[in-house]
């Protein structure tokens, strides 16, 4: 569905005007709509409903309150990096028995607050965690159910930055090293072996990354349940990469269908953990211009988003469709879109054909994934509102910070 959609000349979001909500709330902001949040993960669901299977929704790629709640109500479960994405689970209502613990460094504290939720998975990345994961259990009388990372060694053919499944990443064990890790998990009596993860890279547009994972991991599957290692699960990580330029992804009906009869020959349920392909497409980023500037033959587009509000671009050269609110019936020109940061990085987007003047509105679409979370106060710039839309109505999800919060924590020093 595309909730971002032009009606009588000007950007909606589902049924708003965008413009209402500049009035209303301001830019940026970013703008999230309820209706495609819930499209996206209806569409898994309907996807893997032959496959038994949980979904555990990525909370890094947006971990606005609303969006876990909103998700959390459709019976999601969550995949979770942090104590602090914990917290945030809790507190949006979600099933602590629904959550994965995925990440290479969790520290004592975090383990020990997982451990006392009985969170439903640990997703152990390395033989070192699980000695520290079985103590804590230990220390705790309690079981903790553990799955493994194993890097399956594929290309995920997406950007080097988002690529994780290779064998020089630094998360997971080693395919051949994860028997002996198997072994010694067997022998602890504070783990319960439940499953097997990998995570190959996210922004995957292509299936067979995902089906030679499998078959990686399904070697491994076979070869512990002849040792008497019987897994319930299989979990391949991230979900499928989302369309920024109008390109081909992966069809969901396609990926069930792949993996579906290996799965189901060996009574293994499935977990997915997407977060990009439910809420990037759901949201976007809502700019002012503030000045058109036109120096040696360029124009510039100055507007009051800016590299600290969104990431990608500065970071990974990535692509997002810059839109304009209100189209002009103008000749079109060739506009560099920056931010009002003091570096050459600060863009969001390159060459784009758009007739803009100070004062306009620009939509930054696909900006709900990896957006407000990866967002900063560099250059003492609060970060950015969010605000939730549900048909005409629409809601502030987090509230624009103020400067005064932003140094709020800082003391002058003593000396
Ligand atoms: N599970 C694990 C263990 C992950 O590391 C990730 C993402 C996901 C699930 C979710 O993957 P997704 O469904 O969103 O593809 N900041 C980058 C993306 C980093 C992704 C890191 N891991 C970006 O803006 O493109």
């Amino acid at each position: 569905m595309n909730a971002f959609a032009y009606q009588h000349g000007e950007l909606h979001v589902e049924d708003l005007p965008l413009r209402v909500i500049a009035q209303r709330f301001g830019t940026p902001a970013y703008v999230y709509s309820r209706a495609s949040i819930l499209e996206n993960l209806a569409a898994y669901q309907r996807a893997f409903a032959g496959v038994p299977h949980l979904l555990c929704y990525s909370v890094k790629a947006n971990s606005n309150l609303a969006v876990l709640n909103l998700l959390a109500r459709q019976g999601a479960g969550f995949d979770i990096v942090s104590g602090g994405e914990l917290a945030r689970v809790l507190a949006a209502g979600g099933d602590p028995g629904k959550i994965l613990f995925s990440g290479v460094g969790k520290s004592e504290a975090e383990i020990r607050l997982a451990l006392a939720q009985d969170i439903h998975c640990f997703n152990v990345e390395s033989a070192p965690e699980l000695e520290r994961l079985d103590a804590l259990a230990a220390a705790m009388g309690r079981r903790a159910r553990v799955s493994l990372r194993v890097n399956p060694d594929v290309d995920a053919k997406t950007h080097p930055y988002i690529s994780t499944g290779l064998r020089e990443n630094k998360f997971g064990v080693p395919f051949g090293a994860a028997l002996e890790v198997y072994r010694a998990a067997r022998n602890m009596a504070h783990i319960e072996l439940i499953g097997l993860d990998c995570h190959i890279g996210s922004q995957i547009t292509e299936l067979s990354p995902y089906v030679d994972a499998m078959n990686r991991l399904l070697l491994l599957v076979d070869r512990l349940a002849a040792e008497g290692i019987a897994l319930r699960h299989l979990d391949l990580g991230g979900g499928v990469g989302i369309a920024y330029q109008g390109e081909a992804t992966i069809d969901l009906a396609r990926y069930a269908a792949a993996v579906a009869p290996a799965l189901a020959a060996r009574g293994l349920g499935l977990m997915l953990e997407p977060g990009r392909s439910i809420i990037g497409g759901a949201g976007i980023l809502l700019t002012r211009v503030e000045y058109v500037k036109r120096v040696e033959g360029r124009s510039f587009a100055i507007v009051d988003a800016a590299m600290n509000d969104l990431m990608r671009p500065a970071l990974y050269g990535a692509y997002h469709a810059i839109e304009p609110v209100c189209p002009r019936a103008e000749a079109n020109e060739t506009f560099q879109i920056v931010g009002p940061i003091c570096e050459s990085a600060d863009f969001l987007g390159h060459d784009r054909e758009l007739a803009l003047h100070a004062g306009d509105l620009l939509a930054v679409r696909d900006a709900g994934a990896y957006g407000f979370v990866m967002s900063s106060n560099y250059n003492t710039r609060p970060r950015a509102c969010e605000v939730m839309v549900n048909a005409a109505s629409s809601q502030i999800v987090r509230e624009r910070e103020t400067v005064a919060q932003l140094f709020a924590g800082e003391h002058l020093s003593a000396d």
